[in-house]
């Protein structure tokens, strides 16, 4: 998968004998509303079983195409990535992201991302790494033996910390870490709501929802002004965060970005940065109490490569079976477990019509567990992400971060997030689920758990200690 800013030059045009795509004949006036809204992970499982890798159906008025076949998804994202824009649920983000990187189009997007794609590259990342094994320490500094806990807000809070620090420089301890905090939670909060409605009204209406939605974004827009008014006033070089790193960048004319700009892409950042990854870490705990034999040899890696001392992002390289359990993880629950593009023209997908005006929605979830392409796919096994497995697998049969022109642009950052952050927890604690019963799916903007998820921390010291001899 490429992280190269490029847009990808048209191949096909729309044949014109293209079929159209089978699918559920659904209610004559709702369409599969009912079925969608009940929960559309069974749903697109039950799309791809009887109708293959495309199906259409109908929300209402809106129609809508499910493609679950590896060659359409890099069709959609890649080959065909021009006939297509983001699609309307992005437009719910708009007050909050404005024209940033996520959400904006054409030469406007192509603009920020060529200015913030040296941004997030390795090397600069890397210097991240004491970032995020400082804030898992701290993290299960706050935890104590035998505790309760529920490891989802945990990871909620530890990234968001992660997320302020590296991206505005703020820090955990501080006010504005409070505000950010309190903010930033209850847009998430809200937007999960507004997803799951069939109909909301735009955010200007005057409802006591709205209006805390909006006082929230204001809360949060404040810091980031403040912020970068303070940055623009201090001599350049004196902190090196995400943002002044934005704020140095220059295009080829010379030109940065305004500050308003400077607002959208840190609010983007914040949104897309912190809930993904939160997520991907909690549920990679749901699968190791799940499977404490995978835990054991976990561990062991983790022991044999850094014994007692901290994670770094040197050794990101070395923690092989950590990074294939984090795979694994994402490949089971992928944080972002479909997305949809609209087609600006009429064109084809895997030999289907497609036309002009249509939500096309690709799904990780379902490609990632379809037994053509994983052996027991069901299992959480990281042992299956060998060298021979990444090499025969057709490409957007594995997709945890989008593809093409608009992959994500944070996905060295999470990779090596998630993994540092899973070595320094597994490494001092086992989180053992306490109700693993009650742990539920919840397809929201991201896949979340539902009621969180449960856990009893059992510190590893007091394990060792109470398993020496007398
Ligand atoms: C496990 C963690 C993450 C997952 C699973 C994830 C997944 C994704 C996916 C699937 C997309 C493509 C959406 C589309 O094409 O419509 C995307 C885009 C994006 N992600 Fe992530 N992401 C993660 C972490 C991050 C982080 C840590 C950041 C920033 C620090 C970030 C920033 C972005 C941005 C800005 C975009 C939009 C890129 C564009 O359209 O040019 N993401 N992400």
């Amino acid at each position: 998968m490429s992280t190269a800013v490029s847009t990808t030059r048209e191949e096909t045009r729309p044949d014109a004998v293209a079929r159209p795509a089978p699918g559920p004949q659904g209610h004559w006036l709702f369409g599969s509303v009912g079925d969608f809204r009940g929960n559309q992970l069974p749903f697109y499982e039950r799309c791809h079983e009887e109708f293959g890798g495309v199906a259409a159906f109908r929300l209402g008025h809106r129609r809508l195409m499910l493609v679950t076949c590896p060659e359409g998804i890099e069709e959609v994202l890649v080959t065909k990535n021009r006939h297509f824009r983001k699609h309307y649920m992005l437009r719910l983000l708009k007050p909050l992201l404005g024209q940033g990187v996520l959400t904006s189009g054409g030469d406007h997007w192509l603009r920020q991302r060529r200015l913030m794609q040296p941004v997030f590259a390795k090397p600069r990342i890397a210097g991240y790494g004491e970032v995020f094994t400082r804030h898992a320490e701290r993290e299960i500094g706050r935890w104590s033996d035998g505790e309760r806990r529920d490891v989802h807000a945990d990871m909620q809070r530890l990234t968001m910390g992660v997320a302020a620090e590296t991206l505005l420089g703020v820090d955990v301890d501080g006010e504005a870490f409070e505000i950010v905090h309190r903010a930033q939670t209850e847009i998430t909060e809200d937007f999960a709501w507004r997803f799951q409605q069939p109909l909301t009204l735009p955010v200007w209406v005057p409802t006591s929802r709205n209006r805390r939605f909006r006082a929230s974004i204001r809360a949060l827009e404040e810091v980031v002004y403040d912020v970068i008014r303070q940055k623009r006033e201090r001599p350049a070089g004196e902190t090196d965060d995400l943002l002044d790193r934005l704020l140095a960048a220059r295009d080829d004319d010379g030109r940065g970005m305004s500050d308003r700009q400077l607002r959208d892409e840190v609010m983007t950042l914040f949104l897309a940065g912190h809930e993904t990854t939160a997520n991907a870490l909690a549920w990679t705990f749901y699968l190791l109490g799940r499977h404490p034999h995978v835990g054991g040899k976990l561990r062991e890696e983790l022991d044999r490569v850094l014994g007692d001392r901290p994670a770094t992002a040197a050794d990101f390289e070395q923690l092989v079976y950590t990074r294939r359990v984090m795979k694994e993880s994402m490949r089971l629950y992928p944080p972002a477990y479909a997305f949809g593009r609209e087609s600006v023209r009429e064109t084809e997908i895997a030999g289907f019509r497609v036309p002009k005006g249509w939500t096309v929605i690709v799904s990780q979830w379902v490609v990632h567990r379809d037994g053509r392409y994983y052996d027991r796919p069901l299992e959480f096994d990281p042992d299956r992400w060998t060298p021979e497995l990444e090499s025969s697998l057709p490409s957007y049969a594995y997709f945890p971060f989008g593809g093409g022109p608009r992959v994500c642009i944070g996905n060295t950052f999470a990779e090596l997030e998630s993994a540092l952050v899973l070595a320094t927890i597994h490494g001092r604690y086992d989180l053992e689920l306490s109700d693993p019963d009650s742990v539920d799916v919840w397809p929201s903007i991201t896949l979340r758990p539902r009621n969180g998820i449960p856990v009893a921390v059992r510190s590893r010291e007091s394990r060792v200690e109470s398993q020496e001899p007398e």
